[in-house]
C-alpha cells in the first residue's frame, strides 16, 4: 500500500500524526532574543492547523560573531519562552523540531558596517564593499560548542528534536562550499574537510541531548549556479551526514546567489526541488523531508504516495493558510487559502519586521487581529464599492462579524486588477486567490451585484452604516504624441488583445516586465523603453522574485533600454531620447505601462453621505495584493 499524507510514522523516537511539516521560517523576538507572545500564537495556530511537524525557524546560537537576525537560544534565560511555544504546540498533538544556526556568515544583512565573518575572505552577499573576515580554528569550535548548548537547551524547553541549519549558502554551507571556502587548514579542501564544521556540530549536538533524541539536518545538495556545487557533490554529502549518524535530511536546493531557487516566487514551478530531494532519496536510507512550491494538495498526496518525498513541508503555505493540512484532511481543498508568491512575507522580514501575508491578514497577529465573535444584537449594513482582492476581502470579513454586506462590481465578474496580475501562464497562480475570494464570498452570502458601477447618483440613501470604496485604480495615460497608437498592456495581459512580432512596452514596471516576458517566447523581438535607469525600480518586491522575473527578461531575449524618455508614438514606431540621442524603433505592437491612477473620485461625496466611509487598496494609490487585502480586512475589523 502506498504512503499517504496522513500516516501515523516516526522519525526515530518522535511520533508523528502524519507527513506534514510546517517548514522553518526564522522569526523575530524580544529585544534578548527570545521568542515573543505573538511569534508562541503563531506557531500555536499553525499546529492547530494539523500540521505533525512544525520546525521553527533558525535559532541562532551566538551573537559573538554577527548581530542576531532572528531568535536565539544562547542563554538558560531562552528556555521559558521556547518551552511556551513548544508546549502550546504539543496541545494541539503537533511535534517540534527546533532549529539551530551557528550564522549566516557572508549573507548577514542586519550591518552594513561590519564585514561578516565567514570561512574564508569571500564576498558579502548583501554589501558588496565588504570582504568577510575568515575564522580563527579556536572562532569554529566556540560556535561548536555553543551549537550543543543551545541543542541542550531545546531538550531542557520540551523539543522533540533539533535541525541543523547548514543549507542555502548560509555560514554552515559556506563552509561546505569551495566557492566561498578557500581555507587550506583541516576545514578547508576536500569534502570532509570542508564539511568537518558541519559534522562536528552534529556530534556536539548528540553530545547534548538524549541518545533517542532525532537530529535532522537542512542541507543543499546542489546550488543551481554554474561553477557551485552540483548534484553529485549533493549525494556524496548525503551519504558522509548519513554515516554521521543523522535521523532524516531535509533536502534542499538553491543559494542566495540565484535565491528563487531557495524561497519560491510567484514564477516558481510546483515543486521546484523535487529533482534534488528525489536524487538524495535514491542514496540514502534516511527519511527524506522537503518543501518547494508543494501546497497543491493533489501533487502533496503524489509525492508521497510515490515516495518521493517521507515528509511533506510547507512554508509560504503556512503562513497563508495554517489550516492546509486540517482542510486537505476534510476534502476541503476549496477552502483553502492560497499563496500567491509575492514574498512579502520574506520582504518583511528582511526589513527587521515580523511576517506579514500578503493574503492572510491575521498571519503573525493571531490574537491581536482576531475578529471579534459575531453579535446578534450588532446589526450593521456594508456597501463594498469594486470586487478586487480588497474589497472582497472587506465584504468575507464583514460577513464573517454577521454583518449584512453588498458589494457592487461594474464588470461582469470580480478579481479587478488580479486578472491582469495573474495574465501571463507563469503566473496564473495569482487567479487562485480569485477563485478562493469569490467562494467564501458566495459561501459567506455576501449579496454581490456584477455590473453595477457605483456613481454620484446611487450611492445615495443606502443607509449604510460604513461604506468601502474599493475601485481600485485605473491605468495612466502619459502626455506623448501620438499616445492613442498604444493599447493598454492590461488588455493583453486579460486576453483582450494580442501582440505582433515586433513589439514596444512603454514602461518597465512589475505589469510591463511581465508582459514583455509573456509575448517574448511568440513575438521576434519585445523591447521595454523605461525612463528609469533600470526596469522593476518601483516594483519594491522582495530579491528572490526580482531576481527571478530579471532571470526570465534575460533567457527570453527581451531587450531592455533604461533612462529612455519617449517622444513620439506612430501606428508602427516609437521614437525616444536617451543620453541626448533620438532614436526610433519600428514596430507592430505598442502597449502603454506606464503605470496607474487611484480611483478616488467618489470619496469625497461619499464621506458627505455617509459618517464612516474608507479607502482601501489601489483606490487610496496603486500598490500591491497585500495593502488591499489588510486594508479590507482591517477597516471592517475595527468597526464597532
Ligand atoms: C500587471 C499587474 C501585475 C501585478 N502583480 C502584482 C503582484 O505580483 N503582487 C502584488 O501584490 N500586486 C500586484 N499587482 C497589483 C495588485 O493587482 C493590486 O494592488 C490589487 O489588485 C489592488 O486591489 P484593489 O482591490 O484595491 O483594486 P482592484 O484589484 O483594481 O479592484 C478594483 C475593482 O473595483 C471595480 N470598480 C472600479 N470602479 C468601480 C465603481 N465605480 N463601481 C463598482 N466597481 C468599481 C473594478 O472593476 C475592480 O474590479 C499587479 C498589478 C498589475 C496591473
Ligand atoms: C519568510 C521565510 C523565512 C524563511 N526562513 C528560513 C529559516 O529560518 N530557516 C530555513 O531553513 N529556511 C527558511 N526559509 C525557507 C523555507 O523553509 C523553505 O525551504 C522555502 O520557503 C521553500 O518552501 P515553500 O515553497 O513551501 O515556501 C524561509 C522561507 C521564508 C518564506
Ligand atoms: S506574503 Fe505572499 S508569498 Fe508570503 S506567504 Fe503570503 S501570499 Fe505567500
Amino acid at each position: 500500500m502506498s504512503n499517504t499524507l496522513f500516516d501515523k510514522t516516526a522519525i526515530g523516537s518522535m511520533r508523528l500524526k502524519n507527513r506534514i511539516f510546517m517548514s522553518p521560517m526564522g522569526t523575530t523576538g524580544e529585544a534578548d532574543g527570545a521568542y515573543n507572545i505573538d511569534g508562541i500564537n503563531y506557531f500555536m495556530e499553525r499546529a492547530k492547523g494539523g500540521a505533525g511537524l512544525i520546525i521553527t525557524g533558525a535559532n541562532v546560537v551566538s551573537t559573538k560573531y554577527e548581530p542576531r537576525p532572528c531568535t536565539e537560544l544562547s542563554d538558560f534565560h531562552h528556555v521559558e519562552r521556547l518551552n511556551m511555544l513548544i508546549d502550546r504546540c504539543h496541545h494541539y498533538g503537533a511535534k517540534v523540531c527546533v532549529q539551530l544556526s551557528p550564522g549566516l556568515g557572508r549573507q548577514q544583512f542586519t550591518d552594513p558596517f561590519t564585514p561578516p565573518y565567514s570561512a574564508s575572505d569571500c564576498g558579502a552577499f548583501w554589501f558588496p564593499d565588504l570582504k568577510c573576515k575568515p575564522f580563527a580554528m579556536e572562532d569554529i569550535h566556540y560556535l561548536v560548542s555553543k551549537v550543543g548548548y543551545s541543542a541542550q537547551l531545546a531538550f531542557l524547553a520540551g523539543a522533540d528534536s533539533v535541525e541543523l541549519h547548514a543549507y542555502g549558502g548560509y555560514l554552515l554551507d559556506q563552509f561546505q562550499s569551495k566557492q566561498w571556502n578557500t581555507r587550506t587548514d583541516e576545514y578547508g579542501g576536500s569534502l570532509e574537510n570542508r564539511m568537518r564544521f558541519t559534522l562536528e556540530c552534529i556530534a556536539e549536538i548528540k553530545k547534548n541531548i538524549p541518545a533517542d533524541m532525532p537530529v535532522i539536518v537542512k542541507f543543499t545538495p546542489v546550488q543551481r549556479v554554474q561553477g557551485f556545487r552540483d548534484l553529485d557533490e549533493g549525494l556524496a554529502m548525503a551519504k558522509i551526514l548519513e554515516d554521521a549518524g543523522v535521523d532524516a535530511l531535509h533536502v534542499d536546493t538553491g543559494c542566495y546567489e540565484e535565491w528563487y531557487t531557495a524561497i519560491t516566487t510567484i514564477y516558481s514551478k510546483e515543486g521546484h526541488k523535487l529533482d534534488a530531494q528525489k536524487a538524495i532519496k535514491e542514496v540514502t536510507s534516511l527519511p527524506v523531508l522537503g518543501d518547494g512550491k508543494l501546497f497543491n494538495p493533489d501533487l502533496a498526496k503524489k509525492v508521497i504516495a510515490d515516495g518521493t518525498l517521507d515528509y511533506l513541508g510547507m512554508a509560504h503555505e503556512m503562513l497563508a493558510d495554517p489550516y492546509w493540512p486540517a482542510k486537505v484532511k476534510k476534502g476541503d481543498d476549496a477552502d483553502i487559502r492560497p499563496c500567491v508568491g509575492c514574498n512579502e512575507c520574506l520582504l518583511s522580514g528582511f526589513s527587521g519586521k515580523h511576517y506579514y501575508c500578503a493574503v492572510n491578514p491575521t498571519c503573525y497577529a493571531e490574537k491581536e487581529y482576531a475578529l471579534p465573535a459575531a453579535r446578534a444584537d450588532l446589526k450593521r449594513r456594508v456597501l463594498v464599492i469594486g470586487g478586487g482582492p480588497g474589497g472582497m476581502e472587506a465584504a468575507i470579513t464583514a460577513r464573517q462579524r454577521g454583518f449584512d454586506v453588498d458589494l457592487w462590481e461594474k464588470e461582469d465578474r470580480l478579481g479587478g486588477t488580479l486578472w491582469a496580475a495573474g495574465g501571463p501562464d507563469f503566473k496564473a497562480d495569482v487567479l487562485k486567490l480569485i477563485t478562493y475570494q469569490e467562494n467564501q464570498c458566495r459561501k459567506l452570502g455576501v449579496n454581490i451585484e456584477l455590473n453595477k458601477t457605483a456613481t454620484a447618483d446611487n450611492v445615495k440613501g443606502g443607509h449604510y452604516d460604513k461604506v468601502i470604496l474599493a475601485a481600485g485604480s485605473t491605468p495612466a495615460v502619459p502626455l506623448i504624441p501620438g499616445i492613442e497608437n498604444a493599447a493598454l498592456v492590461t488588455d493583453y495581459l486579460t486576453h483582450q488583445t494580442g501582440a505582433g512580432q515586433n513589439v514596444v512596452i512603454i514602461g518597465g514596471g512589475l505589469g510591463g516586465t511581465e508582459a514583455a516576458c509573456d509575448i517574448a517566447p511568440h513575438a521576434g523581438q519585445v523591447t521595454i523603453l523605461e525612463m528609469l535607469p533600470d526596469i522593476l525600480a518601483a516594483a519594491n518586491h522582495c530579491l528572490n522574485n526580482d531576481q527571478h522575473l530579471r532571470a526570465m527578461v534575460a533567457e527570453r531575449g527581451v531587450k531592455v533600454i533604461g533612462g529612455a524618455r519617449v517622444t513620439r508614438i506612430t501606428a508602427d514606431s516609437v521614437t525616444y531620447e536617451k543620453d541626448g540621442q533620438t532614436e526610433t524603433i519600428p514596430c507592430d505592437t505598442i502597449f502603454n505601462a506606464a503605470g496607474f491612477t487611484p480611483n478616488d473620485q467618489l470619496e469625497d461625496l461619499l464621506e458627505g453621505e455617509y459618517d464612516d466611509v474608507v479607502v482601501i487598496g489601489d483606490a487610496v494609490k496603486p500598490r500591491k495584493i497585500l495593502t488591499a487585502v489588510h486594508e479590507g480586512y482591517h477597516a471592517i475589523r475595527v468597526m464597532e
